[in-house]
């Protein structure tokens, strides 16, 4: 269904922090061991403490956070029953945080808890989401859980905490947002407003990633990237992902490759599936040939102008040092056989594959998983 949901309130500097926690006298903070050992937990701790907020600090959640955590995390909150919620670190520890909030509230444990969502790595958008990823090891699986009551109540973007992400993560997590944006400018679930979501972040991306990349200290880079992240965030919130998501999800559940690093090596391949270059130019060949337009790659023809998206990407992708193949990324080739049909059925039934622009058949499906594996050309 087309909708456009606008929560949550985006504070852009700390002094937010003030307004969401007045009246809080207990806070709970969710984030990962580097947060925490390295002392950026202090940008929140120090606050707190200002204000005479008791708080408890979790900080276990490890990349592609589990049930396990989530539950324990859950443990932990019904005992202290905060007023406020406070999500640090990445999509990790947010999307554990996400689920936590949901749960605890689900069951009782707390009531009307203020849920904030600061985001340390500008990649996810998980901090506007309505989704929160959760990975099964048993199952070498991951799962997003889709639910408007997910999305965090308030969302503080401040680049100076991605100050310290070293050049791998940023390349990782820049190329997940464009991934958002790409995937939600041609979901089916695509509307005007998430047209401008995407279309904004999908610029800002191709101005600023590499820059970030190349010249970690150059700050407005790194701010621009943190406002192209949430931008994408509202944009695959309302209208969807797709196809690239299902397939990264099921790829990273099995290999732990990082998310983004999974969904870089997908995108060149999907995008071309979506606008049928090797067979019959789709409908989203010509949303292609529009994000052309407005990112000055316009060709001749459609056709031409589709390419030069899909070329630019995958250049993009080559510059900042990431695998463009899952050969490549470090999977032998025996694991990947071996997981393929369990992959192709995961890829299937993920939740993302609904909004994909163009249905896919389980033969097809195994065809991209295998033009991936060997990085065959476009
Ligand atoms: N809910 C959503 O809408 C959504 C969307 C996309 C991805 N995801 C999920 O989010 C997770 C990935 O999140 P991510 O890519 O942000 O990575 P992450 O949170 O897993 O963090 C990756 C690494 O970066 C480190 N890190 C984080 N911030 C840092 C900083 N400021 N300085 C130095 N190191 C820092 C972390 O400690 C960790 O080692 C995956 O589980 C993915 O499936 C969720
Ligand atoms: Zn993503």
């Amino acid at each position: 269904m087309k909708s456009y949901c606008v929560k949550p309130r985006i504070y852009m500097e700390r002094e937010g922090l003030r307004e969401v926690l007045r009246g809080v006298t207990q806070a709970f903070i969710v984030t990962d061991k580097f947060m925490h050992e390295s002392g950026k937990v202090s940008y929140l701790t120090e606050l707190l403490e200002e204000l005479g907020i008791e708080y408890r600090i979790f900080s276990e959640v490890r990349p592609d956070p589990d049930i396990a955590t989530v539950t324990k995390g859950i443990e932990m909150i019904a005992d202290f029953k905060p007023q406020a919620l406070l999500a640090l670190g990445g999509g990790s520890p947010i999307d554990a945080a996400k689920a936590m909030n949901y749960l605890a509230a689900r069951q009782g444990f707390i009531t009307k808890c203020r849920f904030v969502a600061i985001p340390t790595t500008s990649g996810t958008g998980t901090e506007v989401s309505r989704f929160s990823v959760i990975s099964d090891p048993e199952q070498s699986a991951k799962y997003a859980l889709v639910e408007d009551e997910l999305l965090p109540d308030a969302a503080l973007l401040d680049a100076e905490l991605t100050k310290s992400v070293p050049p791998a993560i940023t390349a990782d997590t820049g190329i997940d947002v464009l991934t958002h944006a790409i995937e939600a400018f041609v979901s089916t679930n695509a509307n005007d407003f998430t047209d401008a979501a995407a279309e904004k972040a999908i610029k800002l991306v191709r101005s600023n990633l590499l820059r970030a990349y190349k010249t970690p200290e150059d700050m407005t880079a790194r701010q621009k990237m943190h406002h192209a992240s949430c931008l994408a965030g509202m944009a695959f919130s309302n209208a969807g992902l797709g196809l690239n998501h299902s397939m990264a999800h099921t790829l990273g559940g099995h290999f732990h490759i990082p998310h983004g690093r999974a969904n870089a090596i997908f995108l060149p391949y999907v995008m071309s599936f979506n606008a049928g270059c090797r067979d019959k130019a789709t409908p989203t060949m010509n949303r292609y040939a529009r994000i052309a337009r407005c990112c000055w790659l316009e060709g001749a023809s459609m056709r031409n102008s589709a390419f030069n998206v899909i070329r630019s990407t995958k250049q993009l992708i080559k510059q900042l040092g990431l695998p463009t193949s899952i050969g490549e990324a470090g999977v032998p080739r025996a694991d990947f056989m071996a997981a393929l049909d369990e992959m192709v059925e995961a890829a299937l039934q993920d939740t993302c594959t609904a909004t994909n622009p163009r249905t896919c058949t389980p033969e097809e499906l195994r065809a991209l998983f295998q033009e991936a594996y060997e990085g065959r050309r476009i």
